[in-house]
């Protein structure tokens, strides 16, 4: 420890550059130079040197990026040099028009062009006074923005301090946020296991995770940033486009992968077909490239129109976009309640996939589309992602459809739909006995990766609850062969086999029991965390809050609602039927031998021939591993099954093991032989 201020000072101002060449090369240059460890022993250090010492804190230390500061949240910001955006051409004969035109105005056929991706994320303004980070701002109208400087600190890719020694005065860059496609669909399984709404694509999944009142949810969201053009600068100038990008590039600002300059028209078709090509094992979402003129003073020359630059032109790609009718719009009832809108459509192929349904999310969504029954709207696919409605293109009504409006009851039993909150966009069931409810409950309780009963699907739950033999789900475990045989779906050998799945599944073990209850918060891996620690049901349900926010990867707001939950009187006497029943409840010790795999993190990606992903999943857990979803330098191992996507790539750039299913199966086969 450092006796005297100016030490403390000069340690501290130390263990910032550290932790921002860290940073740096994590986060921008995606080239990490020390262990996790390393830099999370810096950080804590430097913490606590500034809680010792506060009177050096300063606002573009490493530890500021989550600060208190809402007050300026959202408010307008001029934006001191517009923000356009780009014309679009969609062809070869487009592109070669616009080279044609520029030719034609600069007078030289010798010109230069940056090609880079055209990312789907949402424009950004970053004002840096002196190197520092002072205001971000959304596009806006292109005029006004709003103000989102506390979310955008928390974005680890942005420098809250530009690097170098001779920074610009001023210096406004523009970007573009994004997610990238895996943390996209990681992020969607956290919500909709938290009870939330997913988002339908990664650019609205950046823009909601933006414009977050709470900057603390912002910096728990994986967003990312490019630069890709820039706003007043003064105190540094450049000669071309690249240059630019280089100077950022070394101030410590990303740039997308790809980008070059090209020299001919063909040069640039080339650009986009490859990237076209590559789209999908980009990490990123791209809907096409951006073409720029490289010299600065030919963009003078070549000026603006009143929407966007004459230098500068998008060219896109094909879009994953057709267009039917809507059949029908149901609604369905989740699990937790949150009832959602459906679109059903006259069957479309798009990029080979037959397309006959649609999410249209929520109600306020359909209010803003205003999709109603028989519309010709179109459709868009991108990557995993499930088809969603993007507009009316056809309205062939006959005036006598009304607006889709929102139930004000539920669909299934009838009980109020409500908002729980202002902020909230899904209306739920209030009714916790809602049929509808309790059939969701009962497929996920049944379903492989929870209480595995297999023979129990969608079907025959609609038929048990349909006829009422279930009312609860520990009923399921009273019924007879002779209740099955009563229902449409089973003769005496199925009715047979589905009592012996029922009667296994009893001693399943207590982490798969907590995730088939569907708790809020609590999906697989938490689940296994908390068998883990408790072992039988008993234990867990006498648990404090306290007690269980202790735990590692518990925090107040899971700990708050596992408690919570099982506080009601409805679910004590849920346990107390499935104890009656006979239902084990207990988490198995797993010998210390038999987990070979503790510690190692897989990820799979693409199709397995000789099991399902989530057996080969269970049968990592089993052996002690963790399956993940997403690659990143902590993961250990990437099996790549057929048609493998980004995350083979992502896994091979960052040097790590790759099994193929081969591979991946002699592996178990030694770790556990039966
Ligand atoms: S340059 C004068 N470069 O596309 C406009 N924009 O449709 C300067 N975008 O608002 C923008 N990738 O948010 C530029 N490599 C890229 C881009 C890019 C995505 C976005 C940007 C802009 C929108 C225009």
């Amino acid at each position: 420890m450092h006796d005297n201020a100016a030490g403390n000072g000069k340690r501290i101002e130390q263990l910032r550059d550290l932790i921002r060449h860290h940073e740096y090369r994590y986060y921008v240059l995606d080239n990490p130079a020390v262990a996790d460890v390393e830099y999370d022993a810096l950080l804590k250090e430097l913490q606590s040197l500034e809680q010792q010492f506060p009177e050096h804190i300063t606002p573009d230390s490493p530890t500021q990026r989550v600060g208190g500061g809402l007050s300026s949240a959202f408010m307008p910001v001029r934006h001191s040099v517009p923000m356009l955006s780009l014309d679009n051409t969609y062809n070869e004969q487009d592109i070669r028009d616009w080279v044609g035109r520029i030719v034609k105005v600069t007078g030289d056929n010798t010109l230069a062009f940056v090609v880079e991706p055209k990312i789907d994320g949402v424009s950004v303004n970053l004002k840096y006074e002196n190197g520092v980070l002072v205001v971000a701002a959304t596009r806006g109208d292109g005029e006004t923005g709003e103000d989102v400087t506390a979310n955008i600190r928390t974005i680890r890719s942005i420098p809250l301090r530009l690097r170098g020694e001779s920074v610009p005065a001023f210096f406004e860059v523009r970007g573009e946020i994004y997610i990238d496609k895996d943390d996209f669909l990681n992020l969607n399984h956290l919500l909709l296991d938290q009870n939330e709404i997913p988002f339908a694509n990664p650019r609205n999944a950046a823009a909601g995770s933006l414009r977050q009142k709470n900057p603390r949810i912002t910096a728990k969201r994986p967003l990312k940033f490019f630069v890709h053009s820039y706003g007043k600068i003064d105190g540094k100038s450049f000669t071309t486009h690249r240059e630019f990008l280089d100077y950022c590039s070394s101030a410590g600002l990303r740039q997308a992968e790809l980008i070059k300059v090209c020299h001919t028209i063909d040069d640039i078709i080339d650009f986009q077909r490859a990237c076209e090509q590559k789209r999908d094992t980009i990490a990123y979402e791209l809907d096409g490239i951006v073409v720029k003129l490289n010299a600065l003073e030919q963009q003078r020359i070549m000026g603006f129109t009143a929407k966007s630059p004459r230098w500068a032109v998008a060219y896109k790609f094909v879009a994953r976009q057709a267009t039917t009718t809507v059949n029908a719009i149901r609604v369905q009832v989740g699990r937790t309640g949150v009832i959602t809108p459906v679109a059903d459509l006259a069957p479309v192929v798009l990029s080979g996939v037959t397309i006959s349904r649609a999410t249209l999310h929520n109600f306020d969504e359909i209010a803003r589309l205003d999709v109603r029954v028989n519309d010709t709207v179109l459709i868009e696919r991108a990557g995993d992602v499930i088809p969603k409605v993007i507009k009316v293109i056809d309205r062939e009504r006959t005036g006598r459809d009304n607006p889709f409006t929102a139930p004000l009851n539920c669909p299934a039993c009838g009980a109020p739909a409500i908002k729980e909150n202002d902020e909230e966009v899904a209306i739920r069931c209030v009714n916790p006995s809602c049929p509808a409810q309790l059939e969701q409950k009962l497929i996920h309780f049944a379903c492989r990766e929870a209480m595995d009963i297999e023979g129990l699907g969608d079907a025959a739950v609609e038929q048990l609850i349909g006829g009422k033999l279930i009312t609860a789900i520990s009923d399921l475990y009273a019924l007879t062969k002779e209740d099955f045989m009563a229902l449409e779906l089973f003769r005496e050998k199925k009715a047979q086999n589905m009592r012996n799945a029922i009667e296994k599944s009893k001693s399943q073990p207590l982490s798969r029991m907590l995730f088939g209850l569907g708790i809020r918060h609590v999906g697989e891996k938490v689940a296994l965390v908390l068998a883990d620690r408790y072992r039988s049901m008993d234990a867990l349900m006498q648990a404090s809050v306290e007690e269980l926010q202790m735990i590692n990867e518990i925090g107040p707001v899971i700990a708050a609602e596992i408690h919570d939950y099982f506080d009601q009187n409805a679910v004590i006497e849920l346990v107390k039927a499935f104890k009656l029943h006979g239902i084990a409840m207990r988490e198995p010790e797993r010998p210390a031998g038999l987990t070979p795999l503790a510690g190692k993190t897989f990820v799979l990606t693409g199709e397995l021939t000789a099991m399902s992903r989530s057996d080969a999943e269970a049968k990592i857990r089993t052996l002690g591993g963790n399956p993940t979803t997403s690659v990143s330098k902590k993961t250990d191992y990437v099996v790549a099954g057929t048609h493998p996507g980004s995350k083979l790539t992502k896994a091979e750039k960052l040097g790590i093991t790759i099994l193929d299913e081969h591979k991946f199966m002699e592996l178990l086969h030694t770790l556990s032989p039966d």
